[in-house]
C-alpha cells in the first residue's frame, strides 16, 4: 500500500520537529517552515502568511493530512505586536484551511489551552465556552472557529505547556538558570499540565492511525496534555530535583510579574474524549520530564557543571 503523505507546517518548530521524527517512521512527511532548520530532506519554504505560497507548496506535495502547527508563540509578543499575531496565527491558519478544504486534505491543527481564561474550577472539556484572555489565544480561537464552520474533516488539538529539544521552553530556561545557582522566582498560581513534544507526537500519530477508515467521523476537538497537573513553581522543582541542582526557588504570583499578555490561572485540558477513542492514555508529565531530562543530558552533557 502507498504510504499516506503528511505535510507538517512549521517543520523547524519544537513540536514541528519532533512529529517529523515520530511520523516519518510510518508515513512519507514533508515540511514547510520559514527555514529549513530541521535538515528535511522533503522541504519548501513558505510563509503560511502568503495565500500564494501557501498554495503552491501544498499543490506540490498533495498531501492527505496536513498537520498545522506553525505560528508565532511569543504569547507576550503577541500582546506588543497584535497585527503579527493576527496575520501569522489567525490568518497564517485560514491560508492553510482553505486549501486543505480545496484539496480534500484533514486537518489538524494545534491550538492552545490559553483559548480558556482560566475561571473553571476542573479541567477543561471540549465543549467548554472558549474566552481567551490574551491576543495570542484571541487569534487561535478565531483560527479554531473557521476551521470549525468550514471544514469537515478537521482535528483540533489543544494542548498546553509544551516543552522538547530544540526549541525555547520553560524546562531548558530553568535548567540553564539553576546551573549558576542564583535563586530563582517562579509562579505558583497557575496550574497546568507540561506536555512533552514527543508524548504529544506519538498521541497525535495514535488519533491518525484511529481515524485512518473514516476521519469524518471522528472529527472535532481534542485535548491532549501529559496527565497530572503542577504549577510552574512546581514543575521547576521537579526540574531541578531530576538535575540535582540545589538552586533555591521561591514561589510567586503572577500580580507580582509585569507581562504584556494575561495567563489562565487554570490551564488544564480533560484528556477524557481522547482517552476514550484511544484507549492509551497519556503518560504522567513526571515521568514525560524524566525520560526528556535523561534524554537531553545523555545528547548534549546539560545539567552536569
Ligand atoms: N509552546 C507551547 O507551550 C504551546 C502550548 C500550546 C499550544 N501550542 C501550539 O503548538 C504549536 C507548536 O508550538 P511550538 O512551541 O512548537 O512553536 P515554535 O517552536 O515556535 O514553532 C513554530 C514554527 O512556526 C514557524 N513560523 C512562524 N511564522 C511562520 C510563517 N509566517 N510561515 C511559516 N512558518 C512560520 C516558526 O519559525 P520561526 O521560529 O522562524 O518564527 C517555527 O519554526 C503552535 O501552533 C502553538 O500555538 C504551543
Amino acid at each position: 500500500m502507498k504510504k499516506q503523505k503528511i505535510l507538517i507546517t512549521g517543520s523547524s518548530g519544537m513540536l514541528g520537529r519532533a512529529l517529523c521524527d515520530v511520523l516519518s517512521r510510518s508515513y512519507q512527511v514533508f515540511g514547510i517552515d520559514l527555514e529549513n532548520r530541521n535538515k528535511l530532506k522533503n522541504f519548501l519554504v513558505c510563509d503560511i502568511t502568503k495565500f500564494e505560497q501557501v498554495k503552491k507548496a501544498i499543490l506540490v506535495v498533495l498531501p492527505n493530512i496536513i498537520i498545522h502547527t506553525a505560528a508565532y508563540t511569543d504569547v507576550d509578543g503577541c500582546e506588543v505586536d497584535k497585527k503579527k499575531s493576527e496575520v501569522v496565527n489567525k490568518q497564517g491558519a485560514i491560508n492553510v484551511a482553505k486549501i486543505c478544504q480545496d484539496i480534500n486534505a484533514t486537518l489538524f491543527f494545534i491550538s492552545t489551552d490559553y483559548i480558556f481564561n482560566g475561571k473553571k474550577k476542573s479541567s477543561y472539556r471540549e465543549n467548554d465556552a472558549p474566552s481567551p484572555l490574551n491576543i495570542y489565544g484571541r487569534a487561535k480561537f478565531e483560527a479554531e472557529e473557521f476551521i470549525r464552520h468550514n471544514l469537515s474533516e478537521y482535528f483540533i488539538v489543544r494542548t498546553s505547556w509544551l516543552y522538547g529539544a530544540k526549541g525555547k521552553n520553560f524546562v531548558d530556561t530553568i535548567r540553564a538558570t539553576a546551573q549558576s545557582n542564583s535563586p530563582l522566582k517562579v509562579i505558583d498560581d497557575q496550574t497546568g499540565s507540561p506536555t512533552y513534544v514527543v508524548d504529544l507526537s506519538e498521541a497525535i500519530k495514535n488519533l491518525m492511525d484511529k481515524i485512518n477508515d473514516c476521519p469524518k467521523k471522528y472529527s472535532g476537538i481534542y485535548h491532549i496534555t501529559n496527565s497530572g497537573k503542577c504549577s510552574w513553581y512546581q514543575f521547576a522543582k521537579k526540574i531541578t530535583k531530576i538535575n540535582k541542582l540545589n538552586a533555591k526557588i521561591i514561589p510567586m504570583k503572577s500580580s507580582q510579574l509585569t507581562r504584556p499578555a494575561k495567563r489562565p490561572k487554570n490551564s488544564l485540558l480533560s484528556n477524557v474524549k481522547f482517552n476514550r477513542l484511544i484507549h492509551k492514555p497519556m503518560r504522567s508529565w513526571r515521568k514525560a520530564l524524566g525520560e526528556y531530562l535523561k534524554h537531553s543530558k545523555q545528547k548534549n552533557n546539560f545539567g552536569i557543571t
